[in-house]
């Protein structure tokens, strides 16, 4: 939407040069009295509506001939920058960013990656919206930035009022640290907070809200001296969101397929996932991810109730889309509340509530805190630390998290599947004692959903993983286990597109027989040769174990010759020890093919990952 915002302006200068035929003064006043009472969504409805209406909704929307228009745009602006991995800082932000616009705020939004660290000097009013990502890093985006900012290149800001909403995971030992980093350093080069910093934890949506309606609040007067401009121009952005579903309306879709595609002998049970997008509209580029909307299981909420010794149907209320909803416990546990992820905050409240030794010691310890939360639910906290006083039901549910729509790599290219999307989904599950536990929205898509029955689902656009712009730039994919989805989506668009650039896939899981994941694809793209090179790495096929980084350890002058003729890397799966590793193992193939030291060799990965030649989905 930044880049729209500067498409907008330099329109507003061709029309003012050509004088094309749009609104007259009296028009746009009649316009603005007809449209100030819509609220945003109605205002993005009526303006998709003229759209449709017009040739070109964005030239025909803008008021021309009038030098005013030019002035506003000078005037002081509010930028919103977004620092965004997986697109939650970037939704944020785009709300944030129609609040203001509604308010009569001229606003430029802009991914962080696309804004000039130097050009702050001359802002005057800025928001910052951002993740972290890895252990306290900032997305691949912010990189630059945050480097630049934490740099003596970076300039005293005497002049700039600015605020910082900090998205995170509390179980995260840095919790929300990109934020606090810009918060901190903005404010130590002299910038003035205009309120204080918020930080979100993973159900964010109703402080987000709050803090943005608030902070839009303050800055309305000082920022807005014409309305009429500000709102024209952001009602030709708004087209472009209000057609698309989103986290908040989601797509109702009908699940196709779930199939097994695992071993009857494997270890693990990943599922092919076909889900029809028919006539929706819904559309996503391969790199983007699927956000699912679930339903926690009858069996599960059924066993809490009783162990919590709690009525199904007595009455709790609970802030739904911002108002309060009086609902059962019941419904309240199945379609709203989080039962299957532990949050550190619910294991302080059942530490203090059930006054267990245990649980109160592990309070202390934020990372065997997070620990602890990965391995166990919520009833199982529960039962391992049985409490003698009754907790009542409005209690628990206040304790628990809402509910957050899980997100799955898109495993399709539309130029293949066309009205579909698939994914591939790994069961996440375990046992506790007699009882099997089995993950929200895996267990969901898996086990508890028929084919023939709906899910709420809507696409999240991931800018950071995406095949090169040029078709013939080769390209290494590293992608065991379901981290194999988004490259099985890469090859179909490859094959689509008749692109020339080599690919070269890394692939690994425990066994050849039971766990090779589209082996029956990949063995076909190898033999028409779409597939330039294929390397597999088997871990309990031989008596010592062999993953992926090995293969690239193994690989390693061709490896680094890939790199050198520009190809892009990209690794995609598990986050805590994959990921981790393959890292490890390019700086060491980097250094020793390169003959450089580890910091170069680091140097040489982080300047991959600034040019976008280094992405990474990892979970
Ligand atoms: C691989 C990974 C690493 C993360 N590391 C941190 C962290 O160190 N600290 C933190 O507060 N949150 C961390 N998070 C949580 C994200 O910041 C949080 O999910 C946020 O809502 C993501 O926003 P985004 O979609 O805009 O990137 C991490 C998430 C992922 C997937």
């Amino acid at each position: 939407m930044g880049e729209m915002t500067v498409m907008l302006s330099e329109q507003q200068n061709q029309n003012q040069n050509q004088s094309q035929t749009v609104l007259d003064a009296n028009q746009l006043t009649s316009l603005q009295l007809t449209i100030g009472s819509y609220s945003p969504l109605q205002l993005a409805w009526a303006s998709g509506y003229l759209a449709a209406k017009s040739e070109n909704s964005s030239i025909a929307l803008l008021p021309t001939g009038s030098t005013h228009a030019e002035e506003s745009i000078v005037e002081a602006t509010l930028t919103i920058l977004y620092a965004s991995q997986t697109g939650n800082a970037k939704g944020v932000a785009k709300q944030l960013s129609d609040k203001a616009s509604a308010a009569g705020i001229k606003v430029s939004l802009k991914n962080i990656a696309d804004f000039k660290p130097k050009s702050l000097k001359a802002e005057t009013h800025l928001i910052i919206v951002a993740s972290t990502n890895g252990e306290g890093e900032p997305p691949d985006d912010a990189l630059g930035f945050h480097e630049f900012l934490f740099s003596k290149k970076a300039s005293k800001l005497p002049d700039l009022n600015y605020s910082v909403l900090a998205l995170g995971d509390s179980s995260y030992e840095f919790f929300c640290q990109t934020g606090k980093d810009f918060d901190e350093r903005l404010q130590a080069l002299g910038a003035k907070q205009v309120t204080p910093r918020l930080d979100c934890d993973v159900d964010y949506d109703e402080d987000a809200n709050t803090w943005s309606l608030a902070i839009v609040e303050k800055l309305t007067d000082e920022l807005t001296q014409d309305t009429s401009v500000a709102n024209v121009v952001n009602l030709a952005v708004a087209v472009t969101e209000a057609s698309q579903y989103s986290k908040q309306t989601p797509l109702t879709a009908e699940l196709l397929v779930s199939q097994k595609i695992t071993g009857r002998d494997s270890a693990k049970h990943v599922a092919h996932v076909e889900i029809d997008l028919t006539d929706s509209g819904l559309t996503y580029q391969p790199g983007d991810a699927l956000g699912v909307w679930f339903e926690n299981s009858n069996e599960l909420v059924d066993e809490l109730l009783s162990t919590l010794n709690l009525p199904a149907q007595e009455q709790v209320t609970l802030k739904l889309a911002g108002k309060e909803a009086t609902v059962t416990l019941e419904e309240a546990l199945i379609k709203h509340l989080e039962i299957t992820q532990t949050a550190p905050a619910f294991i302080e409240f059942w530490a203090n509530l059930s006054n267990s030794a245990d649980l109160l010691a592990l309070v202390k310890d934020k990372n065997a805190a997070r620990v602890f939360a990965g391995e166990h639910q919520v009833i199982d906290v529960i039962k391992q630390a049985q409490s003698t006083t009754q907790v009542t039901a409005q209690q628990f549910v206040d304790s628990l998290r809402k509910i957050t729509p899980r997100l799955y790599s898109i495993a399709s290219s539309q130029a293949e599947v066309d009205e579909e999307v698939h994914l591939t989904v790994g069961l996440v599950s375990y046992e506790k004692g007699a009882a099997k536990r089995s993950g929200g929205a895996s267990g969901f898509l898996t086990e508890r959903l028929a084919e023939g029955e709906t899910v709420k689902v809507f696409v999240e656009h991931n800018d950071n993983f995406r095949l090169p712009n040029n078709n013939e730039t080769p390209i290494i994919m590293i992608g065991p286990g379901t981290g194999v989805a988004p490259f099985r989506a890469f090859m179909q668009e490859r094959e689509a597109n008749d692109a020339s650039g080599d690919n070269w896939m890394f692939f690994g899981d425990q066994t050849f027989t039971q766990d090779f994941l589209y082996q029956v694809e990949w063995q076909n793209y190898l033999k028409s040769g779409l597939l330039t090179k294929m390397d597999v790495a088997f871990s309990r096929d031989q008596s010592e174990k062999v993953y992926v980084q090995h293969r690239i350890k193994e690989q390693a002058k061709d490896v680094y010759a890939w790199l050198e003729r520009g190809a892009h890397l990209y690794i995609c799966g598990d986050g805590d020890r994959m990921a981790k590793d393959v890292h490890q193992t390019l700086i060491d193939v980097i250094s020793e093919q390169g003959q450089l030291s580890t910091e170069q060799a680091e140097q040489y990965l982080k300047e991959l990952r600034i040019n976008k030649r280094y992405q990474k989905d990892v979970y």
